[in-house]
């Protein structure tokens, strides 16, 4: 396993976001998180990347207990985030925005690193010296995804890369997506569209209010009757 979550409990004051969840996540996978607003989805991610303190509960992260490191050691060891919103800074040039996902790496390959970056998203090269904040919805999820591979991640946190996207975007970036693990990278996907997240997952987990209330293959939770009915429009 290169992630696993035991018995992991995070409290907002007094709300309980997370109430013992435990998950896993295998080499090479892309397993999915999926759940309804407010279920705790980005809480878990938070709490993984080291954003957010775990109240009990244990995270490792290939072999290794990462409870309560900082956010820098989480990244250092190769865990990189793609937050809900994409955080791009949008008054820097999209060349600027790629170069910060390398920041905390020793790098004297920035040139042919962010090369590699605009050969998998042309779009970024056109636009390299242009400001973050003139690029569509989508482009900026693609700049997202890019400074997070800048970052040669391991493990790849991605909350809610759909959102906001149409649909032909959002088909190409779950495209991406599978690109991208197919060339090693573990992935964490978390969504709302339940859908597109199991399609491109191998398993699942489903969160309620703080609880995995279910977790199964992929392919099974795309025909439980419980899984359609909440998640899937059915
Ligand atoms: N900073 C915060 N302070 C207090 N409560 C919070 C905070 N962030 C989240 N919460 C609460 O914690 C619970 C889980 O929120 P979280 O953002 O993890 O959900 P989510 O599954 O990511 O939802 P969404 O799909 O809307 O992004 C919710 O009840 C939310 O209101
Ligand atoms: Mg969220």
């Amino acid at each position: 396993m290169i992630l696993e979550l035991k018995e992991v409990y995070v409290n907002y004051n007094h709300i309980q976001a997370l109430q013992g969840i435990s998950l896993n996540v295998g080499e090479g996978e892309i397993v999915a998180l999926i759940g309804a607003n407010g279920a705790g989805k980005s809480t878990a991610l938070n709490a993984i990347s080291g954003l957010l303190k775990t109240t009990s509960g244990k995270i490792t992260y290939a072999g290794q207990d990462i409870t309560g490191h900082s956010p820098q050691a989480i990244v250092r060891g190769g865990i990189i985030q793609v937050p809900e919103g994409r955080a791009i800074l949008t008054t820097l040039k999209v060349r600027e925005n790629l170069e910060m996902g390398a920041f905390t790496r020793k790098n004297n390959r920035m040139k042919e690193e962010m090369d590699d970056i605009f050969t998998r998203f042309p779009v970024l090269r056109a636009k390299a010296e242009l400001p973050a904040g003139n690029l569509s919805g989508g482009e900026q999820q693609m700049l997202a995804l890019g400074r997070a591979l800048m970052a040669k991640p391991k493990l790849l946190l991605m909350d809610e890369p759909s959102m906001g996207l149409s649909p032909i975007l959002v088909r190409e970036i779950f495209h991406i997506i599978t690109e991208i693990n197919k060339q090693g990278t573990s992935i964490l996907l978390v969504e709302q569209n339940a859908q597109m997240a199991l399609e491109i997952s191998g398993r699942g987990y489903v969160l309620e209010t703080g609880r995995i209330a279910l977790e199964d293959s992929s392919a099974n939770l795309l025909h439980n009757e419980k899984v359609i009915h909440a998640y899937l429009g059915g």
